[in-house]
């Protein structure tokens, strides 16, 4: 590891059009990630880990937490609303020498936000700040947050919490254009993530997320708004061509979308390599949710997908994808 970490502005500098792959519990583990990476994929961040399951020593979280070197610049994600566990979890993340560590202030899930964690935090924004001090204060590493406009629609003070997130040394803000209210309904609002990009006072990279969901969105959305980069999440899933198609129109070159042969390969590859770290059962169960990512727009699918469905080792999955 160099002495010297660079910071995130010094990271995103490396790439003409930084674009990240959102965190996603359950869809960007490491074999999903370093696919991601292959097809152009610049930043990848871990699932999230909870807190409270590291400061409890449970297994599963620290194996979330792995990466591979190629996967770098990487940055492992905790939750949590406790701050003796965030700082605990921090050091444990730090401990495995990620690029970065990054805080989830926006997750609207009731288990997790009914524990005062995730987007809970924007209904107590001094509370919010004071454990993300607390925990740039326990590492040597960058830390950055992601979160959303606010709590719900009456109140959006985005603008504000960025600039004091900004204050207790945060170097990177990521932003879903939307409350806690709306979950994933209705459409992600980008102005207020360009307000906050556009606020003179601040000076740490903006990275807008919500909604990107082809190549010339993320190049528009980029040029429009203003921001230091772009993250994609749910048109990521079963769809890492996405990175390499915003690639291709960035230097004006045309593509195609991939054929049913390319996603029948990948989706095998897929398998095999998450076979290898969870076993067969856990990848081809957990395979379920990708088949309409990567088959999506095919015509004629379902069928192969109900099979696709109850089918319980890989070979079976293969079979029925090359037959
Ligand atoms: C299945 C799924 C799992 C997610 N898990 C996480 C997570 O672990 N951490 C996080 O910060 N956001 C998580 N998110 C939110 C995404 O990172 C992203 O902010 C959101 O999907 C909006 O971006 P999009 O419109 O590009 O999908 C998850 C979203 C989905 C659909």
């Amino acid at each position: 590891m160099p002495l010297i970490m660079p910071t995130i502005k010094e990271i995103l500098q490396r790439f003409d059009f930084p674009v990240y792959l959102a965190p996603m519990e359950g869809v960007t583990d490491r074999a999903y990630r370093r696919i991601c990476k292959q097809y152009g994929a610049d930043i990848l961040i871990s699932e999230f880990v909870s807190s409270e399951a590291l400061s409890r020593e449970v297994e599963k979280s620290f194996r979330k937490m792995n990466f591979e070197e190629d996967e770098r610049p990487f940055g492992v994600q905790i939750f949590g609303g406790n701050e003796s566990a965030l700082v605990t979890a921090a050091q444990y993340a730090a401990a495995q020498h990620p690029d970065f560590i990054d805080i989830n202030w926006g997750c609207p899930v009731k288990k997790i936000v009914s524990k005062g964690a995730g987007a809970a935090m924007l209904q107590d924004i001094p509370k919010m700040v004071s454990l993300t001090a607390a925990v740039v204060k326990a590492v040597d590493l960058p830390v950055t947050v992601k979160t959303r406009l606010g709590w719900e629609s009456a109140n959006k003070p985005i603008v504000e919490v960025a600039e004091r997130l900004q204050d207790v040394g945060i170097q990177a803000i990521t932003i879903h254009g939307r409350t806690r209210a709306q979950q994933y309904g209705g459409e992600a609002d980008w102005t207020l993530i360009g307000e906050v990009k556009n606020n003179p006072r601040m000076v740490i990279p903006v990275v807008g997320n919500g909604d990107i969901d082809s190549a010339a969105r993320a190049v528009a959305y980029k040029e429009r708004y203003g921001v230091d980069a772009v993250m994609i999440g749910r048109a990521a899933i079963g769809n890492p061509w996405i990175f390499q198609q915003i690639k291709a129109l960035r230097m004006g070159k045309t593509y195609h979308e991939p054929t049913y042969a390319e996603r029948a390969q990948l989706v095998s590859r897929h398998l095999r390599e998450n076979e290898k770290e969870k076993g067969e059962r856990v990848a081809v169960l957990e395979m379920r949710t990708m088949y309409s990512g990567y088959f999506r727009g095919i015509p004629h699918f379902k069928s192969k997908k109900i099979r696709l469905m109850s089918a319980m080792t890989v070979a079976e999955c293969e079979e029925i994808l090359f037959e």
